[in-house]
């Protein structure tokens, strides 16, 4: 082959490479934002990326736009590896019609998503865009709605990663919006599905971009996104981590990682955790951390219904969902937001034959009219839903509290768990003493000469027959009451024996997940 041909080759690539040209480049580095082709770099293994449809042109003529074509369209898309396993990659870039999505463009991430179902691999879309390619129409309008279906097809199939590093607005917020996680970067990124104006113009209120639509009010107050992050490049690296906990599709099962099972497993400083007093928090996030290998927690919705903790972590190396109540805050009770996130995570986990872990203390659901009219009973259904419904290894640790609905919904034994331990410290009943009493002994306490005297020997009374977790244990619902100091070493042993776990669900279309 002659060498002119060669060159042009490598002309080309040349071209593709610089998207928008330089001016746009450093317009892209001056708002403090990467490149696309700088956050794949970041993003995978060195030297792994294997780029397709690299010289895939617009084919439109409207507004001048025949004059002006780039390689690539906007998106670079391919395949590539990180910790050595593989995954499907888009990146939008922002130089190029500011990442609009055209027909091409749209074109080319369904391509990398086709592929991906066809083997097997997580897809990773690194967006920034300005949505719909204005000039196009209703042919970009189309193209988004062709990767709305990908999207929702691909659901439960292969997981699907989203980062947020620009802006996504409009219906261009719903592709991210189906997708299983999505990450986002204080300052640089927003989501929502109108902007600030014509949010004014329709509501009258004044709202900044970030207010609206920024990571801290999605990762805090919306819940729309599952991680927030200082820096571009801190997002890109626990997209890393995440990779590293998942399977790369639904039939896979999780990496497992080397374990010394010749270590001490005892773990000491979980004897002196719970509290004397009931009714004191203490911080559930040290119970994760000690029973975690290396107490590595990538922990999900940080920021969000923090009386519910979820995440992933590994125990005797293997890759479990932890989905923990809280006492520390709000008591760790069940609110519509704890209801839902939990919710979400457990589906996330049981699509993709990820372990549940549960740690329980939880005096019940939130009650109030704010609760009762925002749903509470049909978004506490979900997380009931969720666990129920789930077939992946589920293992309950009840450390403390397990008053109520609350007992049953958060992995009971009457759920499907496969293995509920108490810790002695374990209170099950059907509500906490003191509203116990109140209630079946009120004509007793109400008629006594010193009601306070008759409540406190009331309360007592109830604690000393129902506050603990034999009862639960003589009937089975518990299968065991162990040391806090042996639960790692239990957990361990039940996962290890769940490995070969088969179960199902009855055979349907779907199911009808209260929404
Ligand atoms: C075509 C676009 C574009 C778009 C931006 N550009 N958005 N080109 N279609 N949607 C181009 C600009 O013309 C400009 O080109 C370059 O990208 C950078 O844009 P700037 O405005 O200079 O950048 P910035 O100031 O950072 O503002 C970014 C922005 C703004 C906030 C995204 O561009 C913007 O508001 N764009 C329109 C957003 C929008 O309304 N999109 C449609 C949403 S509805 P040059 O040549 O100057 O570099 C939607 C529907 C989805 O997406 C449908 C799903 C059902």
């Amino acid at each position: 082959m002659s060498q002119k041909k060669m060159n042009e080759l490598d002309q080309l690539r040349e071209v593709a490479k610089l998207g928008g040209g330089e001016k746009r480049i450093k317009s892209q580095h001056a708002k403090g934002k990467l490149t696309a082709r700088e956050r794949v770099t970041l993003l995978v293994d060195e030297g792994s990326f294997d780029e397709i449809d690299m010289f895939v042109k617009h084919r439109s003529s409207d507004f001048g736009l025949e004059k002006q074509k780039y390689l690539g369209d906007g998106v670079i898309t391919g395949f590539a590896r990180i910790n050595d396993r593989p995954i499907a990659i888009f990146s939008q870039d922002f130089t190029v019609f500011g990442g609009s999505l055209s027909e091409a463009h749209a074109e080319k991430i369904n391509k990398i998503m086709d592929m991906a179902l066809k083997i097997g691999v997580p897809v990773i879309g690194l967006n920034d865009s300005g949505g719909a390619r204005i000039q196009e129409g209703v042919v970009s309008l189309g193209g988004y709605a062709d990767l709305f279906l990908k999207n929702t097809l691909a659901s439960g199939t292969i997981p699907q990663i989203s980062a947020i590093l620009g802006p996504c607005a409009g219906g261009a917020v719903y592709s991210p919006a189906i997708t299983d996680f999505i990450f986002m970067v204080n300052n640089t990124s927003h989501m929502f599905v109108t902007g600030p104006n014509v949010v004014k113009t329709v509501t009258h209120e004044e709202v900044t971009f970030d207010e609206l639509g920024g990571a801290e009010t999605h990762s805090t107050k919306s819940g729309v996104a599952h991680f927030a992050f200082e820096s571009e490049i801190e997002v890109l690296q626990n997209i890393r981590k995440l990779v590293d906990y998942i399977p790369l599709n639904w039939k896979d099962k999780p990496q497992e990682k080397d374990f010394d099972f010749s270590q001490n497993l005892s773990i000491p400083s979980l004897d002196t955790i719970i509290p004397d007093n009931p009714n004191k928090p203490y911080d559930m996030n040290e119970v994760v951390n000690l029973l975690l290998d290396g107490g590595e927690f990538l922990e999900v919705h940080k920021n969000y219904a923090e009386n519910i903790i979820v995440g992933f972590g590994r125990i005797g190396g293997m890759s479990i969902g932890i989905v923990a109540n809280q006492p520390a805050v709000l008591a760790g009770v069940l609110d519509i937001n704890a209801s839902v996130k939990g919710a979400r995570f457990i589906r996330f986990c049981d699509a993709f034959n990820i372990p549940l872990v549960v740690l329980e203390d939880v005096p019940g659901f939130l009650p109030g009219t704010e609760q009762e009219w925002g749903g509470i009973i049909k978004h506490g259904a979900k997380l009931l839903f969720a666990f129920s419904e789930a077939t992946v290894p589920k293992i309950t640790v009840i450390t403390r509290k397990a008053y109520g609905g609350a007992y049953d919904v958060m992995n009971s034994k009457h759920i499907r768990a496969d293995f509920n331990f108490a810790w002695p410290s374990a209170e099950i009943a059907v509500m906490g003493p003191k509203g116990a009493v109140e209630i079946i002994f009120k004509k007793e306490i109400d008629s006594a000469e010193d009601t306070e005297a008759k409540l406190e020997e009331k309360i007592s009374e109830f604690t000393e027959k129902f506050a603990n977790p034999y009862i639960a244990a003589e009937r089975g619902y518990v299968d065991d009451i162990i040391k806090p100091s042996e639960t790692k070493l239990k957990l361990i042993n039940a996962l290890q024996l769940l490995k070969t776990k088969v179960d199902s669900n009855p055979n349907k279309k779907h199911c009808n997940i209260p929404l």
